[in-house]
């Protein structure tokens, strides 16, 4: 394309150039004609009496001449138009390439041998912020990243050899030092006998694709590691169950003085710490079930305050700035908690010489600008929660990897690399955002977005003590892990019940139809083979009406809870529980039936 046009601009020039000399000759033939007609009429009179004198009709001859002449001018004002119309073309030639050159996305340069500039098209200015002359001043190479430039000086060489530029991708750097990535492809100028002197570049601007294409490298990489994650953390929290509600059972059988309470208490203590590994796991793989209320977080900051300055220490100073005028968000009180504490006591441990931790609220808009940075942002009003720190702050490379869970920096046995998956998790979960600013030596700031609702706060509720049921109540219970179903009823009936059970959902259908006595409560499994605890419970609301459910889960399926969140009305025990806690929750459900009449 480009060689048919700069061909057919040099076939008008050669066009222009040979009617100029057409023209110039055709003069001077004209005249030579008119000086030896002149010289003919002239002889007469100069030597009359020359006898090799014919005699010539003089008005003949100056017709003839006349002629001559007018034919002469025709012929200049038709080569004059011809050659007119030539350089007419050419300037619409010019202006066109002109017009490209200026306006192309793409970065076009001519450059020599030495990648000094010979031309620069207008979008370098625009794209990278130099000036004309800071560009004529440097060579090609001067604004390309030190680890790329090899590669380039290949690719030109190789296109020097062979007469084809294959397609490079490196980094240039702008005026305001940041860093444009380009793909760049480099033809040799073929014309005008200067063959391989000089090349043409054309770079495009490909950092936001880049940056695209990481972004969805990253979210496809946390999926994966969050779904494997997950499906372990489920089955985790059964066994989890058991081996908590066991040695808490032994624990309540045994005396203080027993020798074996301490192994006993030593295991139950590791049963909750990896309970509460597997929680984050499924914070992160986002499977955990939410209960989210509408809650305020200036008021959520300033509860953590206390807990933060003992957690921080004395050699951090904490400042903290809450915006008066703050929207209100919905999320799980409990996982908002988790993550300030999660971003802070990092920022802690980036200051190990002591700092500042500050922690802001605010009101902020994303708008479309942050859609072209994060194509995944869905613009709108948020609440920003920032903790900053000015600690020892992370190169790129660490920020691209500190969401992923079991990444730490930290020495063995100081992280597990969770805090920030899970971090990552729970805001995802309630859709929001999180992003983090940083540079080595700098600090580092993570700014959370949530989505700004417009409900007012709900109330917290007030701890009541929900008085022990007046008489023993029948539970159905369905759990498909035989260990685990085997204490949840032992415990049940220790509390006074009478408990019916089941491994699965068929098997309490046939228990409720054998079974001609009120059930006052199911408590179910959700995630069982065959039919679902959901489906159970619906169910049984049509065979005996009024029957109270609590769910048990260790994560969600988006059964009884829509991506996690939990549906109204809906009474869940989230796995491993000790005895205690479901005792209180069967107390609680079944006292509220109570106090509705029943
Ligand atoms: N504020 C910060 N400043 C500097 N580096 C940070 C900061 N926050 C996180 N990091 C880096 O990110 C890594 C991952 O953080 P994350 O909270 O996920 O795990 P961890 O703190 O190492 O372990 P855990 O939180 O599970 O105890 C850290 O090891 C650290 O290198
Ligand atoms: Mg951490």
């Amino acid at each position: 394309m480009r060689a048919d046009a700069s061909g057919l601009l040099d076939t008008s020039v050669r066009h222009i150039e040979r009617r100029q000399w057409w023209l110039s000759s055709s003069g001077i033939i004209v005249t030579i004609l008119l000086t030896v007609a002149i010289i003919s009429f002239a002889l007469p009179v100069l030597s009359p009496r020359a006898d090799w004198y014919f005699p010539v009709d003089p008005s003949l001859a100056i017709h003839a001449l006349l002629g001559l002449v007018l034919l002469f001018d025709v012929y200049v004002v038709f080569q004059q138009f011809q050659i007119y119309r030539f350089r007419q073309r050419v300037r619409e030639r010019e202006e066109l390439f002109r017009l490209i050159g200026e306006n192309a996305a793409d970065m076009i340069a001519l450059v020599d041998a030495d990648g000094k500039r010979l031309y620069s098209s207008p979008s370098y200015k625009r794209l990278l912020g130099y000036s004309d002359e800071e560009l004529q001043q440097t060579t090609f190479y001067e604004h390309i990243h030190a680890d790329d430039r090899a590669l380039v000086a290949a690719a030109a060489n190789e296109a020097r050899q062979s007469g084809i530029g294959r397609r490079v991708e490196y980094r240039v750097r702008r005026k305001d030092d940041s860093w444009l990535v380009v793909e760049s492809t480099a033809s040799l100028v073929q014309n005008h006998g200067s063959a391989g002197t000089k090349m043409v570049i054309v770079n495009r601007d490909i950092t936001e694709r880049k940056q695209l294409e990481e972004q969805l490298y990253l979210s496809q990489k946390l999926e994966a590691i969050g779904r494997l994650s997950g499906g372990v953390a489920h089955d985790f929290n059964n066994l989890l169950g058991v081996i908590i509600g066991y040695s808490e059972a032994l624990q309540k059988q045994m005396g203080a003085d027993h020798p074996f309470r301490e192994a006993i208490e030593e295991i139950q203590n590791a049963g909750n710490r990896a309970a509460a590994l597997t929680q984050q796991l499924l914070a992160f793989s986002r499977k955990q079930v939410l209960e989210p209320k509408v809650i305020d977080l200036n008021m959520v900051v300033s509860e953590v305050q206390k807990m933060l300055r003992r957690l921080i220490g004395e050699d951090i100073a904490l400042k903290i700035s809450l915006n008066e005028r703050l929207g209100m968000v919905k999320a799980d009180r409990g996982q908002i908690d988790q993550v300030i504490l999660n971003l802070a006591v990092n920022a802690r441990d980036a200051m190990p010489k002591g700092g500042k931790l500050i922690i802001e609220t605010g009101n902020a808009e994303l708008t479309e600008s942050d859609v072209n940075r994060y194509r995944y942002v869905i613009p709108g009003q948020y609440v920003m929660l920032k903790v900053a720190d000015t600690g020892c702050g992370m190169s790129a490379e660490l920020q691209s990897h500190i969401f992923e869970p079991f990444f730490t920096t930290k020495e063995q046995g100081k992280g597990t690399g969770l805090g920030l998956a899970t971090v990552y998790g729970v805001i995802k979960q309630s859709g929001g955002y999180i992003w983090v600013e940083s540079e080595v030596g700098k600090g580092a700031a993570f700014k959370v977005y949530l989505p700004r609702v417009e409900e007012v706060r709900d109330a917290v509720p007030e701890r009541t003590t929900f008085g022990r049921p007046q008489r023993s109540r029948t539970i159905l219970l369905v759990e498909d892990e035989h260990s685990l179903r085997k204490l949840t009823r032992n415990t049940l009936q220790e509390a006074g019940h009478t408990v019916l059970e089941a491994c699965d959902a068929s098997e309490a259908l046939d228990v409720v139809k054998r079974n001609e006595s009120p059930i006052d409560l199911l408590l179910t499994d959700v995630v069982m083979p065959g039919m679902s605890g959901r489906a159970l419970a619906d169910e049984l609301a049509t065979l005996r009406p009024g029957i109270k459910v609590i769910y048990m889960s260790g994560y969600t399926d988006g059964d009884v809870a829509t991506h996690g969140v939990l549906q109204s009305g809906i009474s869940f025990l989230r796995k491993p529980f000790t005895g205690d806690v479901l005792i209180a929750r069967v107390d609680e459900v079944l006292s509220i039936s109570v106090l509705a009449g029943r």
